[in-house]
């Protein structure tokens, strides 16, 4: 008999998590304003609001800690890091951040000006409220098939290149200062990006003269399913593909949060001397000293140790297979996900789960406040109240897709909570055609207004 499948770690230290009744749930519900977000930790029994800094680290990060060097300049920690993202990625230039957005924040603050269009697969809220904040354009040129949830395609995050050259054909060079390539693509389920594509859109951005930028949350991610879906990978390292990935990045935004295994970090890869030198200036005026960024020393240790070990084909096997055991059990139900189910998560088609609430009660996160309320589950809406309101028009935009983002966190919890996650939407799909009503906006955010939004429940 062939060994069956397990995890590639055992388990060393463990922390408590609590069930609480339906009659609690209800009331911090009412408390949090039918928003998740505005719930306490405590009140969650399975949180898979993010897999971003709820990873855990492993002995070896933990010891990594002990050895940082907190110097405000040139602490032996930021070169242990400098020297592990030459490694990896070839970026010989690097400036720390505190986390993702924070980077894209230098970056943009350095390339983006009024006016400018910035093409991509699908842009993170962040990196499009980035662009939007400096009265820019985000445009997106997603593929047609990573709108159909049920099609299996297996690189649902690459670029569709005739948009992306109607973009760079219709507006003038110093409008595009760069095309940014998000892998693995959150927006789109977390759904991984062709080498093919990467190489295509290099030599695309290079006729025009435009540089490329990586938003590299998932990058290790993505090299697992070019290794296991792409032809000519599966013999190659994690480290080879994702060299040969970054051969056709100018730059990166990372949160170090998702594949850096950290709980909080992040930082700017640049290739070129002059862009990290203009970068410079921003970072220590946002972030700090080019050393140190707004990361301490030890964060720097762990986070170099965090991407040795993502960047393996064990680590990432155990990771993903994790994501898959979710999604399979789903679709075992006849739930409606997004296939194939991505790195990081498991999306549920809201709008095929609840066909008989209203699109402008916000369908999504009415099945993410059921999820809730079913079994203490926290999931995160990724529907209208994320893709937030047209800049221009101030109405609600309704994105293709509406779903409820199951994000598993790094090496946290067992197959066991997975089990409880399925039931509990089992459990909703058996009684899904008396959810009716959803509901209505009491206060908003001017921008990203998800994270802060107030809801009242129509009945
Ligand atoms: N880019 C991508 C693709 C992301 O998923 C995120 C964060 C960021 C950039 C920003 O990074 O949080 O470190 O500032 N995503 C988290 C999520 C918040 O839940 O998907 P950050």
């Amino acid at each position: 008999m062939e060994l069956p499948f397990a995890e590639s770690f055992k388990i060393k230290m463990v922390e408590p998590i609590f069930r609480s009744t339906l009659n609690e749930r209800e009331l911090w519900l009412k408390e949090a304003r039918y928003n998740l977000f505005n719930l306490k930790a405590e009140q969650v029994y399975i949180d898979l609001l993010t897999d971003s800094g709820t990873g855990a680290m492993s002995d070896r990060q933990w010891a990594e800690l002990m050895l940082g060097d907190e110097s405000y300049a040139g602490a032996t920690s930021y070169y242990k890091l400098k020297a592990t993202i030459e490694e990896i990625f070839g970026f010989p230039y690097f400036l720390p951040t505190h986390q993702g957005r924070a980077a894209e924040n230098v970056l943009m603050s350095t390339l983006v000006k009024q006016g400018d269009i910035i093409p991509g697969n699908s842009h993170f809220d962040t990196t499009k409220g980035h662009i939007e904040f400096r009265k820019a354009t985000a445009f997106d040129c997603t593929i047609q098939e990573a709108f159909d949830t049920s099609l299996l395609h297996p690189f649902k995050g690459n670029i569709d290149l005739e948009k992306l050259e109607q973009v760079l054909r219709s507006y003038p060079r110093e409008r595009i200062p760069m095309i940014i390539v998000t892998v693995t693509c959150n927006t789109s389920g977390g759904q991984p990006v062709s080498m093919q594509n990467l190489r295509e859109v290099k030599a695309m951005a290079d006729k025009y003269g435009i540089p490329v930028c990586f938003d590299s949350a998932r990058f290790a991610e993505n090299a697992y399913f070019i290794k296991l879906r792409e032809p000519g990978y599966a013999e190659k390292s994690i480290r080879e593909i994702v060299a040969e990935m970054y051969s056709y990045a100018d730059m990166a935004t990372m949160s170090a949060k998702k594949d850096g295994i950290v709980n909080m970090g992040g930082f700017i890869g640049f290739k070129d001397e002059e862009l990290f030198r203009r970068a410079t200036t921003y970072n220590i005026m946002f972030e700090g000293f080019i050393t140190y960024g707004g990361m301490s020393g030890r964060d720097m240790n762990a986070l170099a140790a965090g991407l040795k070990e993502s960047t393996t084909f064990e680590y990432l096997e155990t990771r993903i297979k994790q994501v898959e055991y979710l999604g399979q059990k789903l679709l075992d139900f006849c739930i409606p996900i997004q296939q194939p189910v991505g790195g990081h998560a498991v999306f549920v088609d809201a709008l095929k789960f609840l066909p008989n609430v209203p699109r402008e009660e916000y369908v999504a996160q009415t099945l993410a406040l059921e999820l809730y309320l079913e079994a203490g589950v926290r999931g995160v809406e990724i529907g209208t109240l994320l893709a937030d309101r047209d800049p221009v028009t101030r109405q609600d935009r309704y994105p293709a897709l509406e779903t409820v983002r199951l994000a598993i966190p790094r090496r946290v919890y067992t197959n066991n909570h997975m089990d409880v996650v399925a039931v509990a939407l089992k459990n909703i799909w058996d009684r899904r055609d008396e959810i009716r009503r959803g509901y209505r906006i009491a206060w908003e955010a001017p921008i990203m207004r998800h994270f802060t939004v107030q809801l009242e429940k129509l009945s």
